[in-house]
């Protein structure tokens, strides 16, 4: 409960104090993620899961779009009350999930579960192992698991937290035996400081 606390409170510390405009993981316009979603024709009835989403707006595009099953998981409730509030009634068709995503146990299936810089920050084996097997059971066969993270030439940090960089290689690795990879490639993202972060993303199809 401890770490789960120590984490919550940073993340509900930089929600308080950072504007989504002023995070170094912000997009206007989450392009990587879209283009999955549209490249695997993802049907607008799907179930999505945006893990780690934060105040993301990964979740206004998919409504824009037509989705109608869209959950948001973050452990930071100060983060799940930002997206609520920019979203105004728009969020009531969205699941609002406060977990830990090393500890989480999902109720329903998915057919896309999406991940853009939340994995790295899951730096312990075990954490990695349980994430691991919880999308593996959460994923239905055929869906799809998209994450995005630092690649080894991105940066070794974020939010001022350790994270795991990856490669191509190493991300497969971790998520081979339950899943095939469709596509993997590196990202350059430009930041609202004008720095760049290189991110590695990887799709994989649930066996
Ligand atoms: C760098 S931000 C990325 C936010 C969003 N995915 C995006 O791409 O804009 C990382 C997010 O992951 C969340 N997070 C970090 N560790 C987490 C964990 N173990 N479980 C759930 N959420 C976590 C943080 O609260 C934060 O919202």
């Amino acid at each position: 409960m401890e770490a789960i606390g120590t984490k919550q409170s940073h993340w509900d510390q930089v929600y308080t104090t950072k504007k989504l405009e002023e995070s170094s993981w912000y997009q206007p316009r989450p392009s990587v993620s879209l283009g999955f979603i549209q490249q695997l024709s993802v049907a607008k009835d799907a179930t999505i899961i945006d893990i780690g989403g934060g105040d993301s707006l990964f979740v206004d595009h998919l409504l824009d779009l037509g989705y109608q099953n869209i959950s948001v998981l973050d452990l930071s409730p100060k983060a799940l009350e930002r997206a609520k509030n920019r979203l105004s009634e728009r969020a009531k068709a969205v699941k609002w999930i406060l977990a830990d995503a090393a500890k989480f146990e999902p109720t329903e299936q998915y057919d896309f579960w999406h991940d853009r810089a939340a994995f790295h920050f899951l730096t312990k084996d075990t954490d990695i192992l349980h994430y691991v097997q919880t999308a593996s059971t959460a994923i239905k066969p055929g869906g799809h698991l998209m994450i995005g993270t630092f690649s080894e030439q991105g940066p070794k940090k974020c939010s001022g937290l350790e994270i795991r960089q990856y490669s191509t290689q190493s991300l497969s690795e971790v998520f081979t035996g339950h899943f095939q990879k469709v596509n993997c490639f590196s990202v350059d993202h430009h930041t609202p400081a004008q720095t760049v972060q290189n991110f590695i993303f990887c799709v994989f199809r649930k066996k």
